[in-house]
């Protein structure tokens, strides 16, 4: 037997699979790096968080990468390039953090790795006929097994689409796995650029949740702070928005698009939420003259206004809801306070209590499905908003 195979097939057997849990979302920030124990699979999953660590992009890294991110034109030597380059500068920045926490190479398992989205285009933004759900992340897998020597798994989303998903969200898998309850009606919010929910009535069986898009997140407030506040990246805990003043006309004009309307499930990303997005909203309210700090305050209440809309149109009642949030968007005090405020009835539960660090949980998630591809049951017959539960992610050896 191929030595590699052998090795696979004994981490398939163990008890217990030490796996690092990588996620790069849309925003930018930095590689969610997580090392994970995970025991058992499906239903019986057990996760223990042991090390987890955001390695922050350099400003150059970000310049890169937003050279092609969501772009409808790239230089594809530079796409070419980044593909391979990424992969590598992740599978270091793996080394890094091994070294740090003190734990050697040979001790993980395996390496789940979402990659790099530099393109989300399910077929309800593009439209072409011919031409069926799609998205991309780069960031090769081989170059990560090869970096630091551990097998890896990557581009997980291509195999839902494959099966006829839109190639997200995925972490209705691993929310379902982890953190469905017998008595506790859950809803998992993440807020990223793009903001996604999972919810979990008590005692759910795989095809009574829903998972799914929201829109925005942080990805629009992000953009703006990038272009008009030099070396800035984020508004830090919504401190601009505060100053400013809502813009209603600018509020309404923002939630007009025909995304909303569209029913749940459905996905989206950067590509159409972004200043284009903003300036249309602009120019539809009629706004003349606006101030930075009344455009992130607008920008903070639609985020905060389409996770409560979304939250009304899929959910019977608001009552007995606990809200898990994560993500960067809960650093957000603003944001947190209008989410609060508007959905008096729910309770907003600290993630922690589910002995995840919030900002690992994305990472985790993979981490899972890394798991589930390796030690988990196929069940093809039994689909999760359509999808049969197949194993994601492609595997690359480091030798
Ligand atoms: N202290 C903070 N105040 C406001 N926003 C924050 C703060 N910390 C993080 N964020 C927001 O969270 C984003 C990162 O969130 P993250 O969950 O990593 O998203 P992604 O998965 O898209 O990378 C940042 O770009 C920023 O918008
Ligand atoms: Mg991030």
């Amino acid at each position: 037997m191929n030595k590699n195979i052998a090795h696979l097939y004994s981490i398939a057997q163990k008890e217990e699979r030490v796996i690092i849990g990588l996620m790069s979302g849309t925003s930018l920030d930095g590689l969610d790096v997580v090392l994970c124990g995970i025991s058992g699979a499906g239903t019986s999953s057990t996760v223990k968080v042991h090390h987890f660590e955001t390695v922050q992009y350099s400003t150059d890294f970000k310049e890169d990468v937003l050279s092609v991110f969501s772009k409808e034109q790239v230089r594809l030597e530079r796409l070419c390039l980044l593909n391979g380059w990424i992969g590598e500068q992740h599978g270091l920045m793996i080394n890094q953090c091994l070294q740090k926490w003190g734990v050697d190479g040979s001790e993980v398992d395996l390496i789940a790795s979402h990659g790099q989205t530099i393109y989300h285009s399910p077929k309800r933004l593009h439209q072409l006929d011919k031409f069926g759900n799609a998205t991309l992340q780069i960031g090769d897998g081989d170059r990560i097994a090869v970096t630091t020597g551990i097998i890896t798994l990557s581009d997980f989303r291509q195999k839902h689409i494959a099966f006829g998903g839109e190639g997200a969200p995925l972490a209705v898998y691993g929310d379902f796995l982890l953190f469905a309850h017998p008595t506790e009606n859950r809803v998992l919010l993440n807020i990223g650029g793009i903001a996604n929910f999972t919810y979990l009535p008590a005692g759910c069986h795989s095809d009574t949740f829903i998972c799914t898009d929201i829109g925005p997140g942080n990805t629009i407030m992000d953009a703006y702070v990038r272009t008009y506040f030099p070396n800035q990246f984020y508004d830090e805990d919504g401190l601009i928005a505060r100053t400013g003043n809502i813009q209603l006309d600018l509020l309404v004009a923002l939630k007009e698009h025909d995304f909303f309307k569209q029913s749940f499930p459905k996905t989206t990303g950067p590509e159409l939420f972004n200043l284009s997005y903003l300036e249309n909203s602009i120019e539809m309210a009629g706004v003349k003259t606006i101030n930075h700090a009344d455009i992130l305050a607008t920008l903070n209440k639609f985020t905060a206004d389409m996770i409560v809309d979304a939250f009304l149109k899929t959910m019977t009642t608001m009552e007995d809801l606990v809200v898990y949030a994560s993500g960067g968007g809960i650093h957000n005090a603003l944001l947190m306070e209008h989410l609060k405020s508007s959905l008096p009835k729910v309770q907003f539960r600290d993630f922690n209590t589910l002995n995840i660090n919030p900002d690992a949980k994305e990472a985790v998630l993979f981490a899972v499905l890394a798991n589930e591809a390796i030690a988990g049951n196929i069940i093809k017959e039994q689909c999760i908003q359509g999808v049969p539960q197949v194993s994601m992610g492609k595997i690359s050896f480091p030798y």
